[in-house]
């Protein structure tokens, strides 16, 4: 059975559902019979995203709008055009960019980044989340998190302190829901591998075939629906070269960083190549990045 938020007829709000992961949510959630809100600011992918579901599933409706998460008017006419076009029960914070920047990079270009990863996603869970209460039956919030906001690998700094408050964000929001109504209205953090979609390919030719190291957008929803229905908070998705096991060792590693007051980030530190090696040599696929 599914989470109780996935109900036919009920409405699911996914921001960037244009393409990618939120695309391949939509599609997942239209399958399941919900009504589908497509958000994103790319006009032709959110058109023929949103022809693609009217199409597979002419049971269903689906309202395509043209916004920017960046913009507090377009994130409060979603929010009023959801609630018109049913009830709302789902909202997938699926948008975000990897244009990042350094630990001493300026500031207007975190400011960019924290508009698009982190405040919309608050903006958008505290206008959702009230109307969830108020509302008879079950609702769910999924905000998308990565491994690089928990593992906090090297490289982008400002998409790793984003990913990093939306777990944390997405904690507290889970915690709080609990306290207050119990689980009838959830929180849960997707925690999406290495996934074959623009974001990581973005010069892929439509239809070009896809390596064998990530995994499709496709497995990333139905991840979600499985583990939604068995009530996980943590919705995490190995890929083709990290399996399970290995990004436990991985966490554990960073996790130990602390506890053994080893330097910052010391999977990244030539002195300690050797030790973290040997660490997940028996649950590596090879690939110990
Ligand atoms: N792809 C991965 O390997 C991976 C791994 C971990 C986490 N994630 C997370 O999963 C989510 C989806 O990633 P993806 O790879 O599908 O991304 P993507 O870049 O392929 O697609 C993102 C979609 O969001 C839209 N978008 C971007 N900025 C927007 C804005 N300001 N307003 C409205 N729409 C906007 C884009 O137009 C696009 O349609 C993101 O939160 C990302 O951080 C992805």
């Amino acid at each position: 059975m599914n989470h109780l938020a996935i109900r036919k007829g009920n409405v699911a709000v996914v921001t960037g559902a244009a393409a990618g992961i939120g695309f391949a949510i939509a599609q997942r959630l239209a399958k399941e019979g919900m009504d589908v809100v497509l958000f994103d600011l790319d006009a032709k992918a959110l058109q023929s995203a949103s022809e693609m579901i009217t199409a597979d599933f002419p049971d269903v409706k689906a309202l395509a709008l043209l916004g920017d998460v960046t913009s507090e008017h377009d994130l409060h006419s979603l929010y009023e055009k959801s609630c018109e076009f049913g009830k709302v029960s789902l909202l997938i914070n699926n948008a975000a960019t990897i244009k990042g920047a350094g630990p001493w990079d300026a500031p207007s270009k975190w400011r960019a980044l924290m508009d698009v990863n982190f405040w919309s996603v608050l903006t958008l869970q505290r206008l959702f989340v009230e109307t969830m209460f108020f509302q008879d039956g079950h609702a769910a919030i999924v905000n998308l998190g990565s491994k690089e906001g928990i593992t906090t690998r090297t490289g982008n700094a400002a998409y790793s302190v984003s990913k990093a408050a939306i777990r944390v964000l997405t904690e507290q929001l889970a915690h709080e829901l609990r306290e207050k109504v119990g689980d009838r209205v959830t929180a849960h953090l997707l925690i999406p591998g290495y996934t074959y979609t623009p974001m990581n390919f973005p010069n892929a030719a439509p239809g070009s075939e896809k390596p064998s190291a990530p995994w499709t957008a496709d497995q990333v929803a139905d991840r979600l629906i499985e583990d939604l229905a068995r009530g996980q908070f943590y919705i995490f998705c190995e890929d083709n070269e990290t399996p399970w096991e290995l990004d436990q060792r991985r966490m554990q590693w960073a996790a130990d960083d602390l506890i053994f007051k080893r330097p910052a980030l010391s999977r990244w530190h030539k002195d300690y190549a050797d030790g973290f090696a040997s660490y997940v040599a028996d649950v590596s696929s090879g690939n110990a990045e």
